[in-house]
């Protein structure tokens, strides 16, 4: 379906659980909200009010009521398409700086390369449930599955809630690690790939420089 020409700027943050996307993702909007751009900040799954029931439901479901790898898939999708109709494209046709915590990479990532679902498939349903929307600039925030743990362990000490897809192996963590990894590869136009070992401030840093870039095109 044609959207009509797009004004505003797409920025979505990827990576393992605890790259720092949600530490980066608040310092970007205050730099922003500084110059007086305050962006639209937003969550996948999530967002809207039916995507935030459907990341209840994919999120905490364990056990015997867990969500089938099939589901799980299709459960992302509606969530991201009723995201990008409902809260994402109107923003952007609005002239606004949208700045989305996961979008169509991390199904590439966790479902395609962790689960193992055809990607060829999620290309298809990305496509679909993103009515061909990508964000102009992505950063994937690069982190290895034990790091990764390691400071999930540490929040946990100070959150106790239970995520299905945090706990799970550290196999299916370095699965979609690489997965991130070839994303990057695939996609040098879109994709910054960032150290998440750096400190928080310098990652910022760099990362501001590049959303000012886009920002004001020389
Ligand atoms: N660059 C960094 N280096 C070390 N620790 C970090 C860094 N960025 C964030 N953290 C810490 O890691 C944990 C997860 O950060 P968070 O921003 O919530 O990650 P995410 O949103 O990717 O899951 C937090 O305790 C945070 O303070
Ligand atoms: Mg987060």
């Amino acid at each position: 379906m044609p959207r009509p020409q797009k004004r505003g700027l797409f920025i979505s943050f990827e990576g393992p659980e605890c790259a720092g996307k949600t530490t980066q993702i608040a310092m970007l909007g205050e730099s922003l909200a500084k110059m007086g751009l305050a962006p639209v900040v937003t969550r996948e799954p999530g967002g809207t009010v039916i995507g935030e029931e459907l990341r209840k439901i994919v999120k905490h479901h364990v056990g015997e009521s867990a969500v089938v790898d099939e589901a799980e898939l299709l459960i992302f999708a509606a969530s991201r398409a009723q995201h990008v109709k409902k809260l994402i494209a109107p923003a952007l046709d609005n002239g606004q700086i949208v700045v989305c915590d996961r979008y169509a990479d991390s199904t590439t990532a966790y479902q395609g390369y962790g689960r193992g679902i055809s990607l060829d498939f999620i290309l298809a349903l990305n496509r679909f449930a993103t009515c061909g929307l990508e964000p102009d600039i992505t950063f994937i925030l690069d982190l290895s599955a034990e790091e990764s743990y390691e400071r999930g362990q540490r929040r946990q000490e100070t959150l106790f809630v239970e995520d299905r897809i945090e706990s799970a192996e550290i196999g299916f963590h370095r699965k979609v690690r690489n997965g991130f990894l070839k994303i990057a590869e695939e996609n040098p136009g879109r994709v910054q790939l960032l150290s998440a070992m750096d400190a928080p401030e310098s990652i910022h840093e760099n990362i501001f420089k590049m959303v000012k870039k886009c920002l004001l095109p020389s």
